[in-house]
């Protein structure tokens, strides 16, 4: 999910222990057919496996070029149950990690909603002000399997369920109204090209400072 620009995690942070420098991967855009797939469940063949281990921490490092608060596995073309985040909630306190084979835990018919800007990574440039559960638990494991639930509030709620959303093949302009999603279409048609040059500066920037330290 897009990051609120207030809430932009520092530069060059450490995310997790890199066994060498990640690889910045390409994200897929509205359009792609993996972002229409439920993807594919996390199994004991994925769980510990130093593959994982990889990919999470590319996709971390993709969610930072592109200023994202969470990616999905599909957002970088791999069909897998699985999604990053390094996100603030509305009290400001920073929340980073990843979960497989999440669920969203069933909730209250008569929730609380709150409205807020959303945005998404495959979707560059637009956002939109979209209603959701102002509370949210997630069930799921780590990558080596092992049980974790995340509870999130605000906006981290907000990235738990998009996030979610996506391993199910979901897009949040699905739940816009037909007119709000066609502004959002036509918002990334004439912004995708700036986003992208300005993603590719950052790697870039991040590249020449990592040349500088190693
Ligand atoms: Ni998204």
């Amino acid at each position: 999910m897009q990051s609120r620009q207030q809430a932009r995690p520092p530069e060059g942070a450490p995310v997790s222990e890199l066994r060498e420098r990640p690889t910045v991967l390409r994200i897929t855009e509205v359009g792609e057919e993996i972002l229409r797939r439920s993807c594919r469940t996390a199994t004991e063949e994925d769980f510990g496996s130093e593959r994982l281990a990889r990919l999470i921490d590319d996709m971390f490092a993709t969610m930072h070029v592109a200023d994202g608060c969470g990616l999905a596995a599909n957002q970088v073309d791999v069909d897998l149950r699985l999604f990053v985040y390094d996100c603030p909630d509305d009290d400001g306190v920073r929340h980073t990690g990843h979960i497989l084979n999440p669920v969203i835990e069933e909730q209250d018919p008569g929730r609380a909603l709150i409205e807020e800007t959303e945005g998404c990574l495959s979707v560059p440039g637009a956002g939109t002000k979209l209603a959701r559960p102002a509370r949210t638990v997630v069930r799921g494991v780590n990558q080596h399997g092992e049980a974790i639930t995340i509870e999130g509030a605000g906006y981290f709620a907000r990235c738990l369920q998009h996030e979610t959303d996506h391993l199910n093949g979901g897009l949040y302009i699905d739940r816009l109204s037909a007119r709000d999603r066609k502004r959002m279409m036509k918002q990334t048609a004439d912004r995708r090209e700036k986003v992208f040059a300005e993603r590719a500066a950052k790697a870039a920037r991040l590249a020449g400072a990592a040349d500088r330290v190693s």
